[in-house]
């Protein structure tokens, strides 16, 4: 069964690229702190590309892999690149892949997993070097607290101790935010961008009056990053 945030990023395929100036600086930041220029690359929910576009050295093979067909499209191709359509998280996809990525990396992705736990585990025997950026809990914290529905999105601290149990690593968690000049067009961006995941939990009234009473011209992003290599994979 296809997931609501993925039909999300299938129907807003078209636009996405112009209402995520968020994702891209993270990808780029994410992309900026890896400094061994790693060859083979496995990009985990890698979308329109946009660690693809933020690599600046050269590398021998970049696959990527992404659940929504229509953002795949969007991806550079070129000789080296391989794209792939599948769920991150399926076991038969898991087990096609070889064992010796010079890099996994994910950026603005792992937050939709359904046991982000075992795909930390998954990446740390399957790569030499891991790059994550991951959306946390404080992301849209207002909205949250003016709706008083509840995130789906993991805590930092309690996504670092996972990340830590498989990998030595180093972090930084990042805000972000993103002004808009009326809250009408702050919603728009919040539904094309994807990052809410896709579930429609507001009613049309509730939403409209979210619209007219949210108090601030901004959004607000949380990101933990992490870079590290795995304790032991047998690699
Ligand atoms: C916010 S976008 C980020 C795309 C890109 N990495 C970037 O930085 O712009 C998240 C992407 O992850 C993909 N995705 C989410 N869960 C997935 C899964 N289980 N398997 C494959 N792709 C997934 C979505 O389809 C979407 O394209």
């Amino acid at each position: 069964m296809i997931s609501s945030h993925i039909k999300e990023f299938s129907k807003n395929a078209h636009t996405y690229d112009a209402h995520t100036s968020v994702q891209k600086e993270v990808a780029h930041y994410l992309v900026s702190k890896i400094l061994n220029q790693p060859k083979r690359i496995l990009d985990l929910g890698c979308g329109s590309g946009a660690v693809y576009r933020s690599i600046s050295w050269p590398i021998d093979q970049f696959t990527g892999v992404d659940s929504a067909h229509a953002m795949l499209v969007q991806h550079p191709t070129c000789k080296g690149i391989e794209t792939r359509c599948e769920d991150f998280e399926s076991l038969a996809f898991q087990q096609t892949l070889e064992p010796s990525y010079d890099l996994i990396i994910s950026s603005s992705a792992l937050q939709w997993s359904r046991d982000i736990e075992a795909m930390i585990r998954f990446c740390a025997f399957t790569c030499k070097e891991g790059a994550f950026a991951v959306f946390t809990d404080k992301t849209f914290e207002s909205i949250y607290a003016h709706t008083g529905l509840q995130t789906f999105l993991p805590n930092a601290r309690t996504l670092l101790a996972l990340f830590e149990n498989d990998f030595t690593c180093s972090h930084e968690i990042k805000t972000f935010k993103l002004f808009f000049e009326d809250n009408r067009s702050l919603f728009k961006s919040l539904k094309k961008s994807g990052v809410s995941g896709g579930d429609k939990k507001l009613s049309i009234t509730q939403t409209r009056a979210l619209i007219q009473n949210y108090p601030h011209h901004y959004l607000e992003f949380e990101v933990l990053f992490v870079w590290g290599t795995p304790k032991s994979n047998g690699l």
